[in-house]
């Protein structure tokens, strides 16, 4: 099929719900996307920070692979060894108090289980998360959403959520009541345009969270599995090595297999007991797979030091061009903030072959590359950038 014939039809049957790039995309392999026509772009948005091990990674295809000819699903009710080693797996990569995983099939069905986790340790149940923050598309996590007009569309709203500033812990304090079960944020904000708050902040929010007997619940969906150039922002230096009570994950967790996890302290799991959560298919043995081939490849190819190593020489290369005025984030979620609109840039790059992302900040470009990006890409991103004047 032609690329407008593809077109036509998936606009034709499909509902339109997203601007879509207009490219038939066929092919991915690293940090490539082949289109229907042969050409190659330069993904730096890693398929919504998804293909975080790179597209189709061989080593994840070929663990996805074997797990199919064996037995594609059965659910929890039965033990999987692949299922055991991937939570295993999982744990041993977070830190320290994490030890158990509830596993998921998306970013917003983690944080819905990690709110409810809360309010069953806590047996209250207000949540307070923050201005900027986007936590998902279902009921309770589009109700924590404080970003643009999602609670709107979510409504009616789930009730009982408390919004505060992100960045100000009296704003916090000022609603951290015993009525309160979580305080909920992404440590980064990345839709918001790639927000951080100062270090203090976050040991204030657990200081906070254990006088009050509060859960604190880190949504790292985006800043999860290496991204930050760290396993888990949680823990990290540049999280001031605060560890929450549940880390919520998906996104590049399958490197394209749907799942979610929510990874939890011993304290929150010893308040949750059988039947209190379910699903049909988190847990299943292809997404299993897709996880234990995800960290591994992350391990073995030693993509962590990778983004460390990528992300100072992309700094420096970005000095020089003049049209940007800041560079904010960690590793491979970075925002670019421009003089002007950042849209323009995005839309001028893909013309170049360069897929960025855009932000509900109308000046930052996103960038959320797989996390084999190469030096050598780096330099063809830059240099686009510069000869766009
Ligand atoms: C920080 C964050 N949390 C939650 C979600 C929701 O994840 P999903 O789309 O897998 O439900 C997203 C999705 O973009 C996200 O960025």
């Amino acid at each position: 099929m032609s690329f407008t014939e593809t077109a036509a039809l998936e606009d034709r049957y499909q509902l339109a719900t997203y601007k879509k790039i207009p490219i038939v995309a066929e092919r991915g392999e690293g940090v490539w996307i082949y289109a229907s026509g042969g050409e190659r772009y330069l993904d730096l948005y890693g398929g919504h920070a998804v293909a975080g091990t790179g597209h189709c990674h061989p080593d994840v295809v070929a663990a996805i692979r074997a797990q199919a000819e064996q037995l594609l699903f059965y659910s929890n009710l039965v033990y999987s060894e692949t299922r055991a080693r991937a939570a295993e797996k999982l744990v041993s990569v977070a830190p320290a108090s994490i030890t158990q995983a509830f596993f998921c099939n998306s970013g917003t069905e983690a944080n819905e289980n990690a709110m409810r986790m809360a309010r069953m340790k806590t047996g209250r149940e207000r949540i307070i998360t923050f201005s900027g923050g986007f936590h998902g598309r279902t009921a309770d996590a589009i109700s924590a959403t404080f970003l643009g007009r999602y609670r709107e569309i979510g409504k009616p709203n789930v009730p009982g959520h408390l919004q505060a500033e992100f960045g100000d812990i009296d704003s916090v304090r000022a609603v951290a009541d015993e009525s309160v079960a979580a305080i909920m944020l992404e440590p980064i904000q990345s839709m918001a345009g790639v927000r951080m708050a100062g270090l203090d902040f976050y040991r204030a929010l657990r200081q906070l969270c254990d006088e009050r007997q509060i859960v604190l619940i880190y949504d790292e969906v985006q800043t999860g599995v290496g991204r930050t150039g760290e396993w888990f922002f949680a823990g990290s230096e540049a999280g001031n090595r605060v560890v929450p009570d549940i880390i919520t994950l998906a996104k590049a967790l399958g490197s394209g297999i749907p799942v979610g996890a929510c990874l939890v302290s011993n304290e929150i799991a010893l308040h949750i007991k059988e039947n209190d959560l379910g699903t049909t298919f988190g847990g299943g043995m292809i997404a299993m797979a897709a996880v234990t081939a995800t960290l591994e490849a992350i391990e073995n190819d030693g993509m962590l030091a990778n983004v460390r190593d990528v992300e100072a020489y992309l700094r420096e290369r970005l000095k020089e061009v003049e049209q940007i005025v800041s560079v904010r984030g960690r590793g491979f979620l970075l925002g670019l903030e421009f003089a002007g609109q950042a849209r323009p840039v995005h839309e001028a790059l893909l013309e170049r072959q360069i897929i960025t992302g855009t932000s509900s900040d109308a000046n930052v470009l996103r960038l959320l590359p797989p996390l084999c990006l190469g030096k050598e890409e780096v330099d063809l991103f830059v240099d686009a950038l510069e000869g766009l004047g």
